[in-house]
């Protein structure tokens, strides 16, 4: 996508020394735009962990890359096959809740031969990562094409008046190298000449949407409007939101869905107002092994200092402020289940289906 006149992807690999991974730090956007260089495994855990880069998708190519750096880092002391194995436990412990990240660890980990060298190691994992990150592109891509009769529908049930959207966190091109999951049938339907509008919900603790949302909309001209997060459920009631279109960090087995804590509350409302709510993801963001989502699905809990200050800009600089008493107790779940039964349906790049045991199956089955 675009940040000014300029194509970025939010991931990639350098173009002059492919020992070096870049990525845009999302911690210091709207305010500024920096990218920052990752030479070592150790940088991607900790670029992981700090959300320098976030997003379950992006998260996911991430480690595919960080495997192919840790591959870089073999050394003639140690078990190629052995150290690899270490590197994939150590990024997988950057976040839990995403499983983007396992699974692109997993596919990284299922190409390493027992006797494979060094050599063969870092070409097998830099033409996975590569394939990885392309294939996450293409599926975004195919996404949007997914979603866009929804958007279409209801562009026409309302003679072509503005579609208004309503969208939590941030799951735009940024979490997901390009296009994003639930923007990308935005993008495409703005593309394509459909009116339309998105609600912003900021997504505290960390304002992903007052943050990353509202600026990639914003550089793509799509109109939108920033709201608090506790405004959708006025907005539903008021017949001011058409469609809710959110992300997924990890979707069951039976269609339940982790997303940014706050989506489930977005979810009841919507249902309470028969409004529709579509979760977009890629199939990697699902995971067939989780039976009982509300159980099974570790939930992050994030350092409390998030809660309790938050960060803006001022006179140049970005500055954080406590919000609350120097001692108050603070609770930080990151995520929050949705149940399959308050989901309209799942957008993925190979088409829509239900929220369902049936829905997820469809997708594996070729
Ligand atoms: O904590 P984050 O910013 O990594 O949260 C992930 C998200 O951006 C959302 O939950 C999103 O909807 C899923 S990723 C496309």
């Amino acid at each position: 996508m675009k940040v000014g006149d300029k194509q970025y992807q939010s991931i990639w690999l350098n173009a002059d020394d492919n020992r070096i991974i870049n990525i845009i730090d999302q911690r210091l956007l709207p305010f500024e735009f920096k990218i920052l260089s990752l030479e070592t495994v150790e940088d991607v855990f900790y670029a992981i962990r700090d959300m320098a880069l976030r997003g379950a998708p992006l998260i996911g190519v991430a480690g595919a890359f960080g495997m192919y750096l840790a591959a870089l880092e073999i050394s003639n002391r140690s078990n190629p096959a052995d150290h690899l194995r270490n590197a994939a436990r150590y990024l997988s412990s950057s976040r839990p809740t995403a499983v983007n990240l396992d699974w692109a660890l997993k596919k990284q980990l299922e190409l390493v031969g027992r006797d494979d060298s060094k050599e063969i190691l870092v070409k097998k994992l830099l033409e996975n990562a590569r394939n990885i990150c392309a294939e996450e592109i293409e599926k975004c891509r195919l996404i949007g094409e997914s979603g866009l009769p929804v958007i279409e529908k209801i562009s026409r049930q309302k003679k072509e008046e503005t579609v208004n959207i309503l969208t939590h966190c941030n799951a735009g091109w940024l979490a997901c190298v390009d296009y994003g999951t639930a923007t990308a049938p935005i993008y495409l339907a703005h593309d394509r000449g459909i009116k339309l509008h998105v609600w912003v919900d900021e997504t505290r603790p960390r304002n992903q949407g007052a943050r990353l949302t509202a600026y990639e909309l914003g550089e793509h001209g799509v109109p939108h409007t920033l709201i608090t997060d506790n405004a959708g459920g006025y907005l539903m009631k008021k017949g001011m939101v058409d469609l809710v279109l959110v992300g997924s960090d990890r979707t069951g087995s039976q269609g339940d869905v982790a997303n940014k804590t706050g989506t489930y509350l977005k979810a009841l409302a919507a249902k309470d107002n028969n409004i529709p709510f579509y979760v977009a993801l890629p199939t990697s963001s699902i995971d067939r092994s989780i039976i009982n989502a509300e159980d099974e699905i570790e939930i992050e809990e994030r350092d409390p200092e998030e809660v309790s200050h938050t960060e803006g800009y001022l006179e140049g600089e970005i500055v954080k402020v406590r919000l609350c008493p120097e001692q108050t107790k603070i609770s930080n779940f990151g995520f929050d289940i949705t149940p399959a039964h308050l989901v309209s349906g799942l957008i993925s790049e190979k088409g829509i289906v239900k929220a369902s045991k049936e829905g997820i199956n469809s997708l594996f089955t070729e």
